[in-house]
């Protein structure tokens, strides 16, 4: 089933230099990047993407982690491509991610965990909106 998810390169993976390496492991397995754009979030953005976590309490940690610096965002199309890139990074926590996953082989943390993907095609609709409305994105 052609599907179409959002996948985001945070600021710890555009800092380490692994902007690259994660779009190439994206092509490499057939996905199809269709739209691509590197951003500063505005920090009501960053809450609006991460609704879902308001309240934990890592929530003002994880928003003051998004915002720090740029992050780049990717829609990605393919069959399947919601499952197939939450496989493509693996667990949240870098600790535990095997390896061959992006995060088991790039990430020692848990809040640090180099990218984010959306965990359904309804997430994948709501985060592509936020991320890539241009009020979102804070101008140099
Ligand atoms: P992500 O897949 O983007 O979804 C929510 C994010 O919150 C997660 O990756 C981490 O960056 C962060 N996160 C999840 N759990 C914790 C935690 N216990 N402590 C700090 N950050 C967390």
């Amino acid at each position: 089933m052609e599907q179409k998810t959002l996948l985001i390169i945070k600021p710890d993976g555009v800092r380490r230099g692994l902007v690259g390496e994660v779009l190439r492991r994206i092509e490499a397995k057939g996905l199809r990047i269709v739209k691509l754009k590197m951003l500063r979030l505005r920090r009501e953005c960053a809450e609006r993407l991460y609704d879902i976590h308001k309240g934990k309490e890592f929530f003002e940690d994880l928003v003051s982690f998004m915002t720090s610096g740029p992050i780049v965002a990717a829609i990605v199309e393919g069959d399947n491509a919601v499952n197939v890139v939450r496989t493509l990074i693996g667990p949240t926590d870098g600790r535990k991610a095997p390896p061959g996953t992006i995060r088991g082989d790039y990430a020692l943390s848990i809040k640090e965990n180099i990218v984010h993907a959306a965990d359904s095609a309804e997430r994948a609709e709501y985060e592509i909106s936020v991320v890539f409305s241009v009020d979102c994105s804070i101008e140099d």
